[in-house]
């Protein structure tokens, strides 16, 4: 497990919900903290609840799909607390139409923030993380809904998840050894403002009356975990740098299935005329073994 204390954090999407359950969960370990997110004012009001932790936050207005300011925060937070060790690329986005009736735009907003934000992360902050040879990491929030399709209107959401998924994981690969670790965070339900957010975002109007598999008025995530035992249970999987963050057991028998789903689709195994095809895949196979041993070794 590595030591949290004195270590430096830069959260996206942190002025409410996950993002600002990991910064108090973060401040509460001893770690400093910047708060970025897209709303100033919601930062302010969030900075007002994070109690007695004076000097060890900083807010930043940043929007995620801002190359040039993505690139001028890592600065700031190099100038502010000296140097920075956790990104966290949380900022989250939910569309509001159908997938196969939403507009360009929509598309371009989810997939701008919930996919190019976490690439905008990584170049931005990756030389950073990696300019003072101690531990870092990067926290990458997908969702449940990255592993598991969803129904209208969660269609763009759920895409822009897989991809978000996709992206961890073969960056953990690429970077193991490197001394910076990478995890993806899968939560399910989670008591959020996500569907208040979007809609104050979204450059597309809400359709209240659209599809809904939860029910007319019903926001489902009511129902959901605490954000701040999200915060807890991310700094955990930081600290232990495990390649999933897994928050919600109830899906597990759902994800089985979804598998076992994909392994049923496969052709009977392959006769000799795989041979050369296996063989070209070795090398690849043994560059992620190798890439997984290392990263077993180091934790
Ligand atoms: P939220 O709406 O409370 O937080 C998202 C934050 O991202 C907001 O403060 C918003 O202002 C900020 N944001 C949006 N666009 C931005 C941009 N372009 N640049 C910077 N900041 C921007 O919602 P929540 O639920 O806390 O979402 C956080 C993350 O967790 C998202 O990635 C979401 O997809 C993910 N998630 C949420 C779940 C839930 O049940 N609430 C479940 C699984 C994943």
């Amino acid at each position: 497990m590595k030591e949290v204390q004195g270590k430096v954090a830069f959260i996206t999407g942190a002025a409410s919900g996950i993002g600002l359950g990991l910064a108090q969960a973060f401040l509460e370990a001893g770690m400093k903290v910047v708060l970025a997110d897209v709303r100033r004012a919601a930062l302010e009001a969030a900075a007002a609840g994070l109690g007695p932790a004076a000097g060890r936050y900083h807010l930043m207005e940043v929007d995620v799909t801002d190359r040039a300011r993505m690139a001028r925060a890592a600065d700031e937070v190099v100038e502010v607390f000296g140097k920075v060790h956790v990104l966290c690329n949380n900022a989250g986005v939910s569309g509001v139409s159908p997938m196969h009736e939403a507009g360009y735009e929509e598309w371009d907003w989810v997939l701008g923030v919930n996919l190019f934000g976490l690439i905008n992360g990584v170049k931005s902050f990756l030389p950073k993380l990696r300019a003072h040879g101690e531990w870092a990491h990067i926290l990458n929030t997908s969702s449940m809904a990255g592993l598991i399709p969803m129904p209208a209107p969660g269609g763009i959401y759920a895409t822009s998840k897989f991809a978000a998924r996709g992206f961890s994981e073969s960056l953990r690969i690429a970077l193991a050894g490197s001394g910076v670790g990478v995890s993806v965070l899968c939560p399910g339900l989670v008591k959020t403002g996500m569907m208040q957010t979007g809609a104050e975002l979204s450059p597309v109007p809400a359709d209240a009356d659209g599809p809904s598999p939860f029910g007319a008025g019903v926001n489902m995530l009511d129902a959901g975990v605490e954000p701040i035992v999200i915060g807890r249970r991310a700094l955990q999987g930081i600290s232990a740098n495990e390649a999933y963050i897994l928050t919600h057991g109830e899906f597990r028998d759902e994800l089985a299935e979804v598998f076992e789903e994909i392994l049923d689709a496969f052709p009977p195994a392959p006769g000799p005329e795989a041979a050369a095809r296996l063989a070209m895949e070795n090398g690849r196979r043994q560059a992620v073994a190798a890439a997984k041993a290392s990263l077993k070794q180091a934790s």
